[in-house]
């Protein structure tokens, strides 16, 4: 072997072991950025410690609303007010005489869910479970 080809020989030698301590570096710091964010993958909610709480994404998908969350977000827009004569929050009479024409609470929230005249189905709450839906109306109406 000429010492030029030796040169170059050495020279590979270190290149790859450049390169195989570059990937180790990686790999390392792989896991070190896991463990720096690891603390974002869970939610911590006010008044419960955050070694119980559910990782961000059950959160957003589990777990019922209850009937005044669904309320102040989807049906107060008419209901507060009775705009487009939507029975009122509250208005407990109102709402026991539409009840009791109409068979009741389920029956109320029949009309919810298919909607009808000014009243949108499900009141716009398009992810909303029948059972929150009845959630809503029972703490609007006081039923
Ligand atoms: C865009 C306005 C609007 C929104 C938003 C809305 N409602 Fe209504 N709702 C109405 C109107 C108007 C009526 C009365 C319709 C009628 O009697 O002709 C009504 C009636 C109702 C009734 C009575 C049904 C019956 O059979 O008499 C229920 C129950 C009800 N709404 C539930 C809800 C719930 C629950 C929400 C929220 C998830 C909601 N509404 C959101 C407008 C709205």
């Amino acid at each position: 072997m000429n010492l030029m080809k030796k040169i170059l020989v050495a020279q590979a030698t270190v290149v790859t072991l450049w390169a195989a301590s570059a990937m180790a570096a990686t790999e390392s710091d792989d896991a070190a950025i896991a463990e720096r964010i690891s603390p974002l993958s869970t939610v911590c909610l006010a008044g419960e410690p955050c070694a119980k709480a559910a990782p961000v994404v059950a959160a957003a998908s589990g777990g019922a609303r209850t009937g005044e969350e669904v309320y102040n977000k989807f049906c107060t827009t008419c209901h507060a007010t009775g705009l487009l004569d939507a029975p009122k929050k509250g208005d407990t009479a109102a709402w026991k005489q539409r009840a009791d024409e109409q068979g009741g609470l389920d029956s109320l929230l029949k009309q919810a869910i298919q909607g009808f005249n000014a009243m949108p189905p499900k009141g716009t709450c398009s992810d909303c479970s029948d059972d929150e839906l009845k959630s809503a109306i029972q703490f609007m109406s006081g039923l």
